[in-house]
């Protein structure tokens, strides 16, 4: 590929220093990511201008007509302090007619909303637990004569396990009830319970617009996590790295699924990018019961892209390196054909 000058959209708080080195690890793993994609591109040998945004469109738009990016490397996850709003922004660099990385807006849309999502994959007959929301300010009455306890209980809009923890899962009205106002109140959002799915949890990567490829299925695993707790990605599990070598996190290559799934979920995988529009690069969670029937609990465009994280890390097992990835990803937003492109 030829140099292209990348201008890297980030939250302004996790713009990286120039080193890791000599910082704490509570520190770096904030902008671990920003870091390693500002690092990746630049040794690709792309000029590349990072820049910090808060809640100021005029920063993005002066950036781009100072610098003429031929792409913005988005990793922007929010605006204003709300999730919704990432496809926003991407809409406005659609109006500003600038090729960006990864998902497209009404991907984010559809991919963003745990409700409208699951409506738009039964549609497909594509298998997701069953579920009820409480918008803002509605209380649970009673349960739905549809759902069954146990349930668990999520934002109905935010990611990054927002919100989620092991009083997440609810057993009975009491607990339901509480847990919906707890999302209202402290993640300030509608709130969505869903059937509780036992079973391993795989995730899978996928790359691609309109010819897709998918990496090999990834698992979360424990190795002492406390008596009684469920194996659920909490916002610990996700992001705390003391905690994830307490109960021994694991994330690797899902092994001995057998050949049906094997053939199943990469299948799958795809579907649900088609069904929900999605392009660049996404993660699908799943989780298999003990029948081996998949369930998709959410997809994920734009996903983690830490160098060694799970995006990655799988990519990295079928000879794509990180700074390859990333010039896929790139190359990949500078082929998507928005509307504007006519
Ligand atoms: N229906 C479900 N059944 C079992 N576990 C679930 C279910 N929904 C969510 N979880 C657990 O909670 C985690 C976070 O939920 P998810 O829907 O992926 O939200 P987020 O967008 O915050 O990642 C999942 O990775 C999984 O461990
Ligand atoms: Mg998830």
């Amino acid at each position: 590929m030829r140099r292209l000058r990348i201008l890297v959209l980030m939250h302004a708080e996790l713009v990286p220093p120039d080193s890791l080195e000599g910082l704490p690890e509570e520190e770096w793993n904030r902008w671990k990511m920003e870091f390693d994609v500002l690092a990746g591109l630049e040794s690709l040998g792309h000029e590349v201008i990072g820049l910090g945004v808060e809640d100021d469109l005029r920063v993005i738009r002066n950036a781009i007509e100072a610098h003429q990016p031929h792409l913005v490397f988005n990793l922007l996850m929010h605006f204003h302090d709300a999730g919704v709003y990432d496809s926003a922004v991407v809409s406005y660099l659609e109006l500003l007619r600038v090729p960006y990385t990864g998902c497209n807006p009404r991907g984010l849309l559809l991919a963003g909303d745990k409700a409208l999502s699951k409506k738009v994959l039964a549609y497909h007959r594509i298998n997701a637990p069953r579920f009820a929301l409480w918008r803002r300010g509605k209380q649970v009455q009673r349960l739905p004569s549809r759902l069954r306890f146990p349930l668990i209980v999520k934002s109905a809009s935010e990611h990054a396990s927002t919100g989620i923890s092991q009083a997440s899962i609810v057993r009975d009205l009491d607990q339901l009830a509480e847990r919906v106002a707890f999302v209202h109140r402290s993640v300030g959002t509608d709130a969505i319970a869903e059937e509780y799915i036992e079973g391993r949890e795989v995730t899978i990567s996928v790359l691609g617009n309109e010819r897709l490829t998918v990496f090999p299925p990834w698992e979360l695993s424990f190795d002492s996590l406390p008596r009684g707790a469920e194996p659920i990605a909490t916002a610990r599990v996700k992001w705390d790295r003391k905690y994830q070598r307490k109960v021994g996190v694991h994330t690797g290559r899902a092994e001995d699924l057998g050949p049906e799934l094997e053939q199943r979920l990469p299948r799958l995988a795809r579907r649900i990018f088609r069904a929900l529009d999605l392009s660049g690069y996404a993660r699908i969670d799943l989780r298999i019961d003990a029948e081996g029937r998949p369930w998709v609990l959410e997809a994920n465009p734009n996903p983690d892209l830490c160098f060694g994280e799970d995006f990655a890390e799988s990519a990295e097992t079928t000879g794509i390196p990180y700074a390859t990835l990333l010039q896929r990803i790139c190359g990949l937003g500078l082929g998507y054909r928005a509307p504007w492109k006519g």
